[in-house]
C-alpha cells in the first residue's frame, strides 16, 4: 500500500494534471488575454526528463493512476508523442484536453504513444461565433480533428463546451445533437473567473440548472451517479447518448476533488483556483532528493484549502491566466 497524498480534509490525491505548454495556436477570450501573454521562455519550462521524474514519484510513492496532459495547448508542445510514451509506460489512465486543431494531423500518433482518452474544446459550433471566441478562424480545423480523434480509436471522446450567457447559450441544443450524431460525450462547462483579464462576473455564467432546464425540453435526461469527477453526467432518456454538466460555480464539487497539478514552469498547484504555488522546478534542478521532493508535495497537499470560495467576497482570482495553470 503506497503512501497517500491526503489533505487536512480526508480527500486522497490521485490525479494529476501536467500542463506541458503555456502556448497555444488560439487566445479564448475566457482564457487569455487579447494582447500581453508572453510566454515563458523555454528555459523555465519542465523538460520531459523532469515531468518524468515527478509523474513516477507521484505514481510509485502515492499511487497516482491518472494524469491528464493540459497546456496552453498540449500538442504544440514539440515532441510530445515522446512524452507520452514515457508517462504511458507508468500504467496510469493517460489523457488530454486539447482544442483539436492539431489532431487531424497527430490523432493517430497520439494513439500510438499510448495516450488512452482525449477531451477537445469547442465553444461553437458557428463559424463565426468560434472565431470570435478563439479569436482564429479554426472551428473547420476542429471539426475534422474531432472526426479524427474517433477515427484513431479514442473512446471516449468527450467535448468540453464553455457556456456563456448571451454568447453561446442559444447552442446547447445543437450540441447535445452533434454528441449524437457523432458519438462523442459533451460536456458544459461553466465560466469560472479564470480568465485573467477580469472578463469574467457572474451574470456571463449560465448555470447547470438553466443548462438542464433548456435541454431537457427537448431530450428528457436521467442523471447518472456521482463519482469525484467534476462532471456530473446524465443519459439521454431515449438512449441517443449521454451528456455531462461540470458546475464549478454554482455548485462546486470540491469536497470530492483528489486533483493536484502541476504548471508548465513547474509550479505545483494544489487547487485550480490556488493562489499559493510550490516550486518544484527549484527542487528538480538543485539536486533534491526523492524525499525532498516529496516532502514539498506532502506540505502542499496538506495545506490544501476545503474549496474555492467563488461567489464569496473573500474570493481572490488566481493572478495568472487558464492556460498559464493548466485547465
Ligand atoms: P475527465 O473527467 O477525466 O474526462 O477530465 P476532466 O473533465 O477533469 O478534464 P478537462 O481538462 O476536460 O476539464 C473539463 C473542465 O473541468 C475544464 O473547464 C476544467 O477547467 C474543469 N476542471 C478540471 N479540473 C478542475 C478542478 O480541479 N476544479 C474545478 N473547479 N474545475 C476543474
Ligand atoms: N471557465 C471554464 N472553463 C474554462 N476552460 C478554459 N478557461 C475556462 C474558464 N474560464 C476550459 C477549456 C478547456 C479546459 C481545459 O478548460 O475550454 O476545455
Ligand atoms: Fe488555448 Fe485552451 Fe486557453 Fe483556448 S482555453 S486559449 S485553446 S489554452
Amino acid at each position: 500500500m503506497p503512501t497517500q497524498l491526503i489533505d487536512g480534509f480526508g480527500r486522497v490525491h490521485r490525479d494529476l494534471r501536467i500542463a506541458v505548454t503555456d502556448r497555444c495556436n488560439f487566445r479564448c477570450t475566457y482564457c487569455m488575454p487579447v494582447e500581453g501573454m508572453q510566454w515563458q521562455p523555454r528555459s523555465e519550462i519542465l523538460t520531459f526528463e523532469e515531468i518524468e521524474r515527478l509523474a513516477r514519484l507521484m505514481v510509485e510513492r502515492y499511487g497516482v493512476d491518472g494524469i491528464r496532459l493540459t497546456g496552453g495547448e498540449p500538442t504544440v508542445r514539440a515532441r510530445i508523442t515522446v512524452l507520452i510514451e514515457k508517462l504511458a509506460a507508468l500504467g496510469v489512465d493517460l489523457s488530454m484536453t486539447t482544442n483539436g486543431t492539431t489532431l487531424q494531423a497527430m490523432a493517430h500518433d497520439l494513439r500510438a504513444a499510448g495516450l488512452n482518452r482525449l477531451n477537445i474544446s469547442i465553444d461553437s459550433l458557428k463559424r463565426d461565433r468560434f472565431a470570435e471566441i478563439t479569436r482564429r478562424d479554426g472551428l473547420a480545423e476542429v471539426l475534422a480533428g474531432i472526426d479524427s480523434a474517433v477515427h484513431a480509436g479514442f473512446d471516449p471522446v468527450k467535448l468540453n463546451v464553455v457556456v456563456m450567457a448571451g454568447v453561446n447559450d442559444d447552442e446547447l441544443v445543437d450540441f447535445v445533437d452533434f454528441g449524437i450524431d457523432h458519438g462523442v460525450e459533451v460536456r458544459f462547462i461553466e465560466f469560472m473567473p479564470l480568465d485573467a483579464s477580469g472578463g469574467w462576473n457572474n451574470d456571463l455564467v449560465f448555470t447547470r440548472q438553466q443548462i438542464l432546464d433548456v435541454i431537457s425540453e427537448v431530450h428528457p435526461l436521467i442523471e447518472v451517479e456521482r463519482t469525484s469527477a467534476p462532471a456530473t453526467r446524465f443519459r439521454l432518456a431515449d438512449g441517443s447518448g449521454q451528456i455531462g454538466v461540470i458546475s464549478s460555480v454554482s455548485e462546486s464539487f470540491c469536497t470530492t476533488c483528489d486533483r493536484v497539478r502541476i504548471t508548465a514552469d513547474g509550479q505545483f498547484r494544489n487547487c485550480l483556483f490556488a493562489n499559493d504555488e510550490t516550486d518544484v522546478r527549484a527542487l528538480l534542478r538543485n539536486g533534491s532528493t526523492d524525499d525532498e521532493l516529496a516532502a514539498a508535495l506532502e506540505r502542499s497537499v496538506a495545506a490544501k484549502w476545503a474549496g474555492h470560495e467563488i461567489n464569496q467576497v473573500n474570493f481572490v482570482r488566481p493572478s495568472r491566466s487558464m492556460s498559464q495553470i493548466g485547465g
